[in-house]
Protein backbone atom coordinates (compact mmCIF):
# COMPACT_ATOMS: atom_id res chain seq x y z
CA UNK A 1 0.00 0.00 0.00
CA UNK A 2 1.42 3.50 -0.65
CA UNK A 3 1.23 5.84 2.10
CA UNK A 4 -1.63 8.53 1.77
CA UNK A 5 -1.12 11.91 1.77
CA UNK A 6 -2.04 14.04 5.02
CA UNK A 7 -4.04 16.70 5.62
CA UNK A 8 -4.63 19.00 9.05
CA UNK A 9 -8.35 19.01 9.50
CA UNK A 10 -9.84 21.44 12.24
CA UNK A 11 -11.56 19.65 15.13
CA UNK A 12 -13.90 22.96 15.80
CA UNK A 13 -14.88 23.61 12.11
CA UNK A 14 -13.49 20.75 9.84
CA UNK A 15 -11.66 23.05 7.68
CA UNK A 16 -8.72 21.56 6.37
CA UNK A 17 -5.28 22.79 5.41
CA UNK A 18 -2.13 21.23 4.03
CA UNK A 19 0.31 22.28 6.13
CA UNK A 20 -0.10 22.60 10.03
CA UNK A 21 -1.15 26.27 11.76
CA UNK A 22 -1.53 27.17 15.34
CA UNK A 23 -4.83 28.65 14.87
CA UNK A 24 -8.01 27.97 12.14
CA UNK A 25 -8.16 30.35 9.63
CA UNK A 26 -11.32 29.74 8.94
CA UNK A 27 -13.11 29.45 12.49
CA UNK A 28 -10.14 31.56 15.00
CA UNK A 29 -9.64 28.52 17.10
CA UNK A 30 -6.09 27.52 18.56
CA UNK A 31 -4.54 24.00 18.54
CA UNK A 32 -7.02 22.76 16.64
CA UNK A 33 -5.72 21.41 14.05
CA UNK A 34 -5.07 17.89 13.88
CA UNK A 35 -3.03 15.71 11.12
CA UNK A 36 -5.99 12.89 8.94
CA UNK A 37 -5.12 10.93 6.24
CA UNK A 38 -6.49 13.04 3.18
CA UNK A 39 -9.68 11.07 2.37
CA UNK A 40 -11.38 12.51 -0.67
CA UNK A 41 -8.43 14.69 -2.18
CA UNK A 42 -8.87 13.72 -5.36
CA UNK A 43 -6.52 15.03 -7.93
CA UNK A 44 -5.33 17.42 -6.28
CA UNK A 45 -1.65 16.27 -4.03
CA UNK A 46 -0.61 19.37 -3.40
CA UNK A 47 2.33 21.50 -5.37
CA UNK A 48 4.52 18.78 -4.76
CA UNK A 49 2.83 16.84 -6.94
CA UNK A 50 5.00 13.85 -6.29
CA UNK A 51 2.61 11.20 -4.71
CA UNK A 52 1.47 8.91 -7.27
CA UNK A 53 -2.29 9.26 -8.53
CA UNK A 54 -4.33 7.36 -5.76
CA UNK A 55 -8.19 6.98 -6.44
CA UNK A 56 -10.21 5.86 -3.36
CA UNK A 57 -13.85 4.81 -2.57
CA UNK A 58 -16.59 7.14 -2.97
CA UNK A 59 -17.99 5.81 0.13
CA UNK A 60 -14.80 7.04 2.40
CA UNK A 61 -15.28 10.88 1.00
CA UNK A 62 -15.70 13.12 3.50
CA UNK A 63 -19.19 14.83 2.41
CA UNK A 64 -18.28 17.63 4.75
CA UNK A 65 -15.96 18.43 1.64
CA UNK A 66 -17.39 21.85 -0.01
CA UNK A 67 -19.49 23.16 2.56
CA UNK A 68 -21.07 26.57 2.20
CA UNK A 69 -20.34 29.54 3.81
CA UNK A 70 -23.58 32.24 4.18
CA UNK A 71 -22.73 35.37 2.63
CA UNK A 72 -24.64 37.31 4.78
CA UNK A 73 -26.65 38.99 1.28
CA UNK A 74 -29.57 36.58 1.56
CA UNK A 75 -29.75 37.49 -2.70
CA UNK A 76 -26.35 36.25 -3.30
CA UNK A 77 -27.04 32.97 -1.47
CA UNK A 78 -30.35 32.42 -3.17
CA UNK A 79 -28.50 33.04 -6.27
CA UNK A 80 -25.68 30.77 -5.30
CA UNK A 81 -27.58 28.00 -4.44
CA UNK A 82 -27.37 28.37 -0.18
CA UNK A 83 -24.42 30.36 0.07
CA UNK A 84 -20.83 30.34 -1.39
CA UNK A 85 -19.39 26.65 -1.60
CA UNK A 86 -15.90 26.07 -0.73
CA UNK A 87 -13.01 25.31 -2.90
CA UNK A 88 -15.28 26.76 -5.63
CA UNK A 89 -14.79 29.71 -7.88
CA UNK A 90 -17.36 32.48 -9.09
CA UNK A 91 -17.25 34.34 -12.04
CA UNK A 92 -19.14 37.85 -11.72
CA UNK A 93 -19.55 39.87 -14.73
CA UNK A 94 -21.13 42.67 -15.61
CA UNK A 95 -20.85 46.18 -17.31
CA UNK A 96 -18.32 48.80 -16.05
CA UNK A 97 -20.10 50.80 -12.95
CA UNK A 98 -23.03 48.33 -12.49
CA UNK A 99 -21.96 47.60 -9.00
CA UNK A 100 -19.97 44.81 -8.96
CA UNK A 101 -17.19 45.76 -6.68
CA UNK A 102 -19.79 47.48 -4.10
CA UNK A 103 -21.30 44.06 -4.12
CA UNK A 104 -18.24 42.02 -3.73
CA UNK A 105 -17.02 44.50 -0.46
CA UNK A 106 -20.19 43.95 0.91
CA UNK A 107 -20.56 40.43 0.47
CA UNK A 108 -16.74 40.06 2.43
CA UNK A 109 -17.56 42.08 4.92
CA UNK A 110 -21.09 40.28 6.13
CA UNK A 111 -19.54 36.69 5.24
CA UNK A 112 -20.76 34.70 8.02
CA UNK A 113 -17.30 32.99 8.60
CA UNK A 114 -14.26 33.88 11.09
CA UNK A 115 -11.61 33.33 8.69
CA UNK A 116 -9.91 35.96 7.07
CA UNK A 117 -11.06 37.84 3.31
CA UNK A 118 -8.65 39.09 0.79
CA UNK A 119 -9.49 41.60 -1.86
CA UNK A 120 -7.43 42.23 -4.48
CA UNK A 121 -7.93 45.34 -6.36
CA UNK A 122 -6.11 45.57 -9.52
CA UNK A 123 -8.15 48.97 -10.62
CA UNK A 124 -8.87 50.94 -7.26
CA UNK A 125 -6.31 51.88 -4.86
CA UNK A 126 -6.26 50.85 -1.13
CA UNK A 127 -7.79 54.69 -0.40
CA UNK A 128 -10.29 54.12 -3.26
CA UNK A 129 -11.52 51.10 -1.82
CA UNK A 130 -11.90 52.49 1.92
CA UNK A 131 -13.76 55.41 0.70
CA UNK A 132 -16.25 52.92 -0.74
CA UNK A 133 -16.30 50.81 2.34
CA UNK A 134 -17.07 53.95 4.50
CA UNK A 135 -19.95 55.01 2.09
CA UNK A 136 -21.68 51.46 3.11
CA UNK A 137 -20.53 51.85 6.68
CA UNK A 138 -18.12 48.68 6.38
CA UNK A 139 -15.69 49.03 8.76
CA UNK A 140 -13.17 46.46 7.20
CA UNK A 141 -11.14 45.40 10.26
CA UNK A 142 -11.70 41.76 8.98
CA UNK A 143 -10.74 42.59 5.22
CA UNK A 144 -7.60 42.27 4.19
CA UNK A 145 -6.27 44.79 0.89
CA UNK A 146 -4.16 44.24 -1.65
CA UNK A 147 -3.50 46.10 -4.74
CA UNK A 148 -2.04 44.58 -7.69
CA UNK A 149 -2.79 42.28 -10.49
CA UNK A 150 1.01 40.78 -10.23
CA UNK A 151 0.21 36.55 -9.91
CA UNK A 152 3.05 36.15 -8.44
CA UNK A 153 2.64 38.69 -5.24
CA UNK A 154 -0.83 37.61 -4.63
CA UNK A 155 0.58 34.47 -3.70
CA UNK A 156 2.28 35.42 -1.88
CA UNK A 157 0.06 37.38 -0.30
CA UNK A 158 -2.31 34.06 -0.01
CA UNK A 159 0.17 31.74 1.57
CA UNK A 160 0.34 34.98 4.13
CA UNK A 161 -3.04 35.78 5.05
CA UNK A 162 -4.57 32.27 4.33
CA UNK A 163 -7.71 34.35 2.97
CA UNK A 164 -11.27 31.69 3.21
CA UNK A 165 -12.96 34.33 0.76
CA UNK A 166 -10.77 36.28 -1.67
CA UNK A 167 -12.22 38.59 -4.54
CA UNK A 168 -10.04 39.50 -7.17
CA UNK A 169 -11.03 42.73 -9.02
CA UNK A 170 -10.61 42.09 -11.32
CA UNK A 171 -9.80 39.53 -13.80
CA UNK A 172 -8.63 41.47 -16.41
CA UNK A 173 -6.26 43.02 -14.32
CA UNK A 174 -4.43 39.48 -13.42
CA UNK A 175 -0.92 39.54 -15.29
CA UNK A 176 2.33 36.98 -14.97
CA UNK A 177 5.32 36.69 -15.77
CA UNK A 178 5.00 33.43 -16.93
CA UNK A 179 3.03 34.32 -19.77
CA UNK A 180 3.86 37.24 -21.26
CA UNK A 181 3.85 41.14 -20.98
CA UNK A 182 0.91 42.94 -21.34
CA UNK A 183 -2.01 42.24 -18.82
CA UNK A 184 -5.37 41.99 -19.48
CA UNK A 185 -4.43 39.76 -22.87
CA UNK A 186 -6.47 36.22 -22.94
CA UNK A 187 -3.68 34.44 -22.17
CA UNK A 188 -2.41 35.80 -18.76
CA UNK A 189 -6.63 36.19 -17.57
CA UNK A 190 -6.53 32.43 -18.35
CA UNK A 191 -2.89 31.58 -16.67
CA UNK A 192 -3.65 33.56 -13.30
CA UNK A 193 -7.34 32.62 -12.88
CA UNK A 194 -6.59 29.44 -13.25
CA UNK A 195 -3.47 29.23 -10.62
CA UNK A 196 -6.39 31.63 -8.11
CA UNK A 197 -8.53 28.65 -8.74
CA UNK A 198 -6.37 25.82 -8.13
CA UNK A 199 -5.19 27.44 -4.62
CA UNK A 200 -8.40 27.73 -3.48
CA UNK A 201 -9.59 24.72 -4.26
CA UNK A 202 -6.01 23.07 -2.57
CA UNK A 203 -6.82 25.43 0.32
CA UNK A 204 -10.48 25.25 1.38
CA UNK A 205 -11.33 28.83 0.66
CA UNK A 206 -13.61 30.38 -1.95
CA UNK A 207 -12.68 32.65 -4.92
CA UNK A 208 -14.96 35.06 -6.27
CA UNK A 209 -13.48 36.55 -9.90
CA UNK A 210 -14.77 40.28 -11.34
CA UNK A 211 -14.65 40.80 -15.15
CA UNK A 212 -16.12 43.74 -17.01
CA UNK A 213 -18.46 42.81 -19.94
CA UNK A 214 -19.25 45.47 -22.38
CA UNK A 215 -22.90 46.41 -23.08
CA UNK A 216 -23.65 43.95 -26.05
CA UNK A 217 -22.44 41.13 -23.77
CA UNK A 218 -19.69 38.52 -24.54
CA UNK A 219 -16.15 39.68 -24.86
CA UNK A 220 -14.00 36.96 -25.40
CA UNK A 221 -12.08 37.46 -22.50
CA UNK A 222 -14.44 36.67 -19.12
CA UNK A 223 -15.92 34.05 -21.67
CA UNK A 224 -13.46 32.23 -21.53
CA UNK A 225 -13.30 31.82 -18.19
CA UNK A 226 -16.40 30.43 -17.77
CA UNK A 227 -15.57 26.68 -18.68
CA UNK A 228 -12.88 27.00 -15.62
CA UNK A 229 -14.98 27.89 -12.85
CA UNK A 230 -17.50 26.89 -10.86
CA UNK A 231 -20.27 29.50 -11.01
CA UNK A 232 -21.21 32.39 -13.73
CA UNK A 233 -22.71 35.25 -12.11
CA UNK A 234 -24.18 38.31 -14.69
CA UNK A 235 -24.70 41.29 -12.66
CA UNK A 236 -27.90 43.50 -14.86
CA UNK A 237 -29.67 46.54 -14.48
CA UNK A 238 -32.09 48.97 -15.02
CA UNK A 239 -34.20 52.09 -13.92
CA UNK A 240 -36.87 50.97 -11.52
CA UNK A 241 -40.67 51.57 -11.93
CA UNK A 242 -40.57 53.16 -8.03
CA UNK A 243 -38.70 55.33 -6.44
CA UNK A 244 -36.33 52.98 -4.43
CA UNK A 245 -33.11 53.30 -6.31
CA UNK A 246 -32.26 51.83 -9.57
CA UNK A 247 -32.66 48.11 -9.84
CA UNK A 248 -30.20 45.27 -9.89
CA UNK A 249 -30.53 41.54 -11.12
CA UNK A 250 -28.15 39.23 -10.18
CA UNK A 251 -28.14 35.53 -12.81
CA UNK A 252 -27.05 32.46 -12.82
CA UNK A 253 -25.20 31.74 -16.01
CA UNK A 254 -23.98 28.28 -14.68
CA UNK A 255 -24.18 27.04 -11.35
CA UNK A 256 -22.68 23.51 -10.72
CA UNK A 257 -23.73 24.11 -7.54
CA UNK A 258 -27.48 25.21 -7.26
CA UNK A 259 -29.99 26.14 -9.95
CA UNK A 260 -29.92 29.21 -12.54
CA UNK A 261 -33.52 29.86 -12.73
CA UNK A 262 -33.39 31.91 -9.09
CA UNK A 263 -32.38 35.93 -9.41
CA UNK A 264 -31.44 38.32 -6.87
CA UNK A 265 -32.92 41.48 -7.39
CA UNK A 266 -31.38 44.56 -5.84
CA UNK A 267 -31.51 48.34 -5.47
CA UNK A 268 -28.74 50.82 -5.74
CA UNK A 269 -29.19 53.67 -3.32
CA UNK A 270 -26.50 55.77 -1.63
CA UNK A 271 -25.75 53.25 0.47
CA UNK A 272 -25.02 50.53 -1.77
CA UNK A 273 -27.00 47.39 -2.90
CA UNK A 274 -30.14 46.74 -0.81
CA UNK A 275 -32.23 43.90 -0.87
CA UNK A 276 -36.32 44.74 -1.49
CA UNK A 277 -38.83 43.62 0.91
CA UNK A 278 -41.22 42.82 -1.73
CA UNK A 279 -39.88 43.20 -5.31
CA UNK A 280 -43.16 43.31 -6.84
CA UNK A 281 -42.91 47.11 -5.94
CA UNK A 282 -40.17 47.86 -8.50
CA UNK A 283 -42.30 46.34 -11.12
CA UNK A 284 -45.64 47.66 -10.72
CA UNK A 285 -45.95 51.53 -11.69
CA UNK A 286 -47.85 53.75 -9.01
CA UNK A 287 -50.60 55.61 -10.80
CA UNK A 288 -53.72 58.20 -9.98
CA UNK A 289 -56.95 57.38 -11.80
CA UNK A 290 -57.27 55.16 -14.62
CA UNK A 291 -54.96 52.92 -16.03
CA UNK A 292 -54.08 53.76 -19.72
CA UNK A 293 -54.59 51.54 -22.97
CA UNK A 294 -51.06 48.97 -23.61
CA UNK A 295 -51.16 47.91 -19.42
CA UNK A 296 -51.32 44.44 -17.95
CA UNK A 297 -50.32 42.90 -15.22
CA UNK A 298 -49.22 39.36 -15.05
CA UNK A 299 -48.10 37.21 -12.20
CA UNK A 300 -45.16 35.22 -12.83
CA UNK A 301 -42.71 32.99 -11.83
CA UNK A 302 -38.74 33.99 -11.19
CA UNK A 303 -37.40 30.95 -9.73
CA UNK A 304 -38.95 29.94 -6.46
CA UNK A 305 -40.55 33.37 -6.24
CA UNK A 306 -43.49 34.99 -7.41
CA UNK A 307 -43.56 38.39 -9.37
CA UNK A 308 -46.38 41.18 -10.25
CA UNK A 309 -44.97 43.01 -13.13
CA UNK A 310 -46.28 45.69 -15.28
CA UNK A 311 -46.10 44.53 -19.21
CA UNK A 312 -46.36 47.52 -21.37
CA UNK A 313 -47.43 47.56 -25.17
CA UNK A 314 -47.80 50.26 -28.12
CA UNK A 315 -49.28 49.40 -31.89
CA UNK A 316 -48.30 51.71 -34.07
CA UNK A 317 -49.16 51.77 -37.54
CA UNK A 318 -45.92 49.85 -39.58
CA UNK A 319 -43.42 52.25 -41.06
CA UNK A 320 -41.86 49.81 -43.41
CA UNK A 321 -43.68 47.51 -45.63
CA UNK A 322 -43.03 44.73 -43.11
CA UNK A 323 -44.34 45.07 -39.65
CA UNK A 324 -41.83 44.91 -36.67
CA UNK A 325 -41.37 43.80 -33.32
CA UNK A 326 -39.40 46.06 -30.37
CA UNK A 327 -38.90 43.99 -27.23
CA UNK A 328 -35.76 43.42 -25.45
CA UNK A 329 -37.45 42.46 -21.65
CA UNK A 330 -39.45 39.51 -23.32
CA UNK A 331 -38.38 37.45 -26.21
CA UNK A 332 -39.62 39.04 -29.72
CA UNK A 333 -40.29 35.37 -30.78
CA UNK A 334 -42.96 34.46 -28.31
CA UNK A 335 -44.21 38.75 -28.90
CA UNK A 336 -45.02 37.77 -32.75
CA UNK A 337 -46.48 34.29 -31.88
CA UNK A 338 -49.15 36.12 -29.21
CA UNK A 339 -49.43 38.60 -32.13
CA UNK A 340 -50.34 36.07 -34.35
CA UNK A 341 -52.40 34.28 -32.16
CA UNK A 342 -54.40 37.27 -31.96
CA UNK A 343 -54.94 38.46 -35.26
CA UNK A 344 -56.12 34.75 -36.18
CA UNK A 345 -58.64 33.44 -33.10
CA UNK A 346 -59.68 37.26 -32.37
CA UNK A 347 -59.33 38.67 -36.27
CA UNK A 348 -57.34 41.38 -34.62
CA UNK A 349 -55.28 42.74 -37.40
CA UNK A 350 -51.37 43.41 -36.19
CA UNK A 351 -49.74 42.51 -38.99
CA UNK A 352 -49.71 46.34 -40.53
CA UNK A 353 -48.48 47.56 -37.22
CA UNK A 354 -44.63 47.81 -35.78
CA UNK A 355 -45.24 46.62 -31.58
CA UNK A 356 -43.39 47.79 -29.01
CA UNK A 357 -43.11 45.82 -25.69
CA UNK A 358 -41.62 46.73 -22.49
CA UNK A 359 -41.98 45.63 -18.61
CA UNK A 360 -41.43 48.10 -16.26
CA UNK A 361 -38.34 48.17 -13.86
CA UNK A 362 -36.47 46.48 -16.78
CA UNK A 363 -36.57 42.83 -15.63
CA UNK A 364 -36.61 39.67 -18.32
CA UNK A 365 -39.55 37.79 -18.29
CA UNK A 366 -38.51 34.14 -19.94
CA UNK A 367 -41.84 32.54 -18.10
CA UNK A 368 -44.33 31.03 -20.19
CA UNK A 369 -46.95 32.26 -17.75
CA UNK A 370 -46.40 35.52 -19.05
CA UNK A 371 -48.44 35.13 -22.62
CA UNK A 372 -52.20 35.51 -21.29
CA UNK A 373 -51.24 39.37 -19.85
CA UNK A 374 -48.86 39.84 -22.99
CA UNK A 375 -52.00 39.14 -25.25
CA UNK A 376 -54.13 41.49 -22.88
CA UNK A 377 -51.80 44.21 -23.34
CA UNK A 378 -50.76 43.61 -26.70
CA UNK A 379 -55.45 43.97 -27.53
CA UNK A 380 -55.33 46.86 -25.45
CA UNK A 381 -52.63 48.67 -27.01
CA UNK A 382 -54.33 47.88 -30.55
CA UNK A 383 -57.48 48.61 -29.53
CA UNK A 384 -56.91 51.66 -27.05
CA UNK A 385 -59.46 49.97 -24.33
CA UNK A 386 -57.78 49.49 -20.69
CA UNK A 387 -57.81 46.71 -18.95
CA UNK A 388 -59.98 46.66 -15.57
CA UNK A 389 -58.19 48.55 -12.48
CA UNK A 390 -57.19 46.00 -9.90
CA UNK A 391 -56.45 42.98 -12.37
CA UNK A 392 -54.06 40.34 -12.35
CA UNK A 393 -53.62 37.65 -15.38
CA UNK A 394 -51.35 34.35 -15.64
CA UNK A 395 -51.71 31.79 -18.30
CA UNK A 396 -49.80 30.41 -20.98
CA UNK A 397 -51.37 30.31 -24.77
CA UNK A 398 -51.65 27.68 -26.95
CA UNK A 399 -51.04 28.36 -30.84
CA UNK A 400 -54.77 26.80 -31.36
CA UNK A 401 -56.07 29.76 -28.93
CA UNK A 402 -56.12 27.94 -26.08
CA UNK A 403 -55.23 28.88 -22.76
CA UNK A 404 -52.88 26.59 -21.20
CA UNK A 405 -52.32 25.50 -17.56
CA UNK A 406 -49.43 27.35 -15.41
CA UNK A 407 -47.25 25.90 -12.62
CA UNK A 408 -48.03 27.34 -8.92
CA UNK A 409 -51.54 28.79 -10.00
CA UNK A 410 -52.54 29.49 -6.37
CA UNK A 411 -49.64 31.11 -5.43
CA UNK A 412 -49.80 33.47 -7.95
CA UNK A 413 -53.54 34.32 -6.91
CA UNK A 414 -52.16 34.65 -3.56
CA UNK A 415 -49.61 36.76 -4.37
CA UNK A 416 -51.31 38.95 -6.45
CA UNK A 417 -54.61 39.05 -3.63
CA UNK A 418 -51.34 40.13 -1.21
CA UNK A 419 -50.73 43.13 -3.28
CA UNK A 420 -53.88 44.40 -3.64
CA UNK A 421 -55.48 42.51 -6.60
CA UNK A 422 -59.11 42.33 -6.45
CA UNK A 423 -59.58 40.46 -9.94
CA UNK A 424 -57.53 37.43 -11.57
CA UNK A 425 -57.80 35.92 -14.63
CA UNK A 426 -55.95 32.70 -15.04
CA UNK A 427 -55.81 29.14 -16.52
CA UNK A 428 -57.56 26.02 -14.66
CA UNK A 429 -55.34 24.61 -12.22
CA UNK A 430 -52.61 22.04 -13.75
CA UNK A 431 -53.67 18.59 -13.42
CA UNK A 432 -51.81 16.81 -10.40
CA UNK A 433 -52.74 16.41 -6.94
CA UNK A 434 -50.43 18.82 -5.62
CA UNK A 435 -51.59 21.91 -7.90
CA UNK A 436 -55.31 21.06 -7.52
CA UNK A 437 -55.41 20.43 -3.55
CA UNK A 438 -53.51 23.84 -3.49
CA UNK A 439 -55.82 25.59 -5.85
CA UNK A 440 -58.82 24.08 -4.15
CA UNK A 441 -57.39 25.20 -0.67
CA UNK A 442 -57.08 28.92 -1.99
CA UNK A 443 -60.60 28.83 -3.41
CA UNK A 444 -61.94 28.64 0.16
CA UNK A 445 -60.65 32.03 0.93
CA UNK A 446 -62.44 35.08 0.39
CA UNK A 447 -62.78 35.71 -3.90
CA UNK A 448 -60.53 33.71 -6.16
CA UNK A 449 -59.34 33.33 -9.93
CA UNK A 450 -62.06 33.65 -12.54
CA UNK A 451 -60.97 30.42 -14.74
CA UNK A 452 -60.72 31.04 -18.58
CA UNK A 453 -60.27 28.44 -21.15
CA UNK A 454 -59.27 30.05 -24.75
CA UNK A 455 -57.89 33.38 -25.80
CA UNK A 456 -61.44 34.43 -26.64
CA UNK A 457 -63.08 33.97 -23.23
CA UNK A 458 -59.87 35.36 -21.23
CA UNK A 459 -60.72 39.02 -23.85
CA UNK A 460 -64.34 39.12 -23.59
CA UNK A 461 -63.49 38.34 -19.80
CA UNK A 462 -61.48 41.66 -19.35
CA UNK A 463 -62.68 43.78 -21.91
CA UNK A 464 -66.28 43.70 -22.37
P1 LIG B 1 -19.11 49.76 -8.72
O1 LIG B 1 -19.33 48.78 -7.65
O2 LIG B 1 -17.82 50.52 -8.69
O3 LIG B 1 -19.28 49.12 -10.16
P2 LIG B 1 -18.36 48.08 -10.95
O4 LIG B 1 -17.40 47.50 -9.98
O5 LIG B 1 -19.32 47.07 -11.52
O6 LIG B 1 -17.68 48.84 -12.04
O7 LIG B 1 -20.34 50.76 -8.68
C1 LIG B 1 -20.23 51.98 -9.23
C2 LIG B 1 -21.51 52.72 -9.33
O8 LIG B 1 -22.37 52.53 -8.25
C3 LIG B 1 -21.18 54.17 -9.38
O9 LIG B 1 -21.88 54.73 -10.49
C4 LIG B 1 -21.65 54.72 -8.09
C5 LIG B 1 -22.73 53.77 -7.68
N1 LIG B 1 -22.84 53.64 -6.22
C6 LIG B 1 -24.00 54.02 -5.60
O10 LIG B 1 -24.94 54.48 -6.22
N2 LIG B 1 -24.11 53.87 -4.25
C7 LIG B 1 -23.09 53.37 -3.51
O11 LIG B 1 -23.22 53.25 -2.28
C8 LIG B 1 -21.88 52.97 -4.17
C9 LIG B 1 -20.72 52.43 -3.40
C10 LIG B 1 -21.80 53.13 -5.53
MG1 LIG C 1 -15.34 47.80 -9.94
Amino acid sequence: MKKRPFIFKCSACGHEEPKWLGRCPECGEWNTLTETAAAGRGGFSGKAGKALPQSFPLSSVDPQEGSRIGSGIAELDRVLGGGIMKRSAVLVGGEPGIGKSTLLLQAAAAAETRGRLLYVSGEESAGQVRMRADRLGIRGDRIEIFCSGRLEDIQTILEAVKPVIIVVDSAQTLHTDEAGLIPGTVNQMKYCSYELISWVKEHDAALFLVAHVTKDGLISGPKSLEHMVDTVLYFEGAASASSEGDCRFLRAAKNRFGSVDEIGIFTMGEKGLSMVEDPSLLFLVRREGAVPAGIAIAAVLEGSRTLLVEIQALAIPAKGSISRVFSDRIDSARVSRIAASLEKHLGLRLSDHDLYVNVAGGIKITEVGVELALAASIYSARTGLPLPAGTAIAGELSLAGEVRPVRRLAGRIKAARSLGFERFLGPPPAEGPGEEAEFAASRTSAGSGELVKDLKGAIKALFS
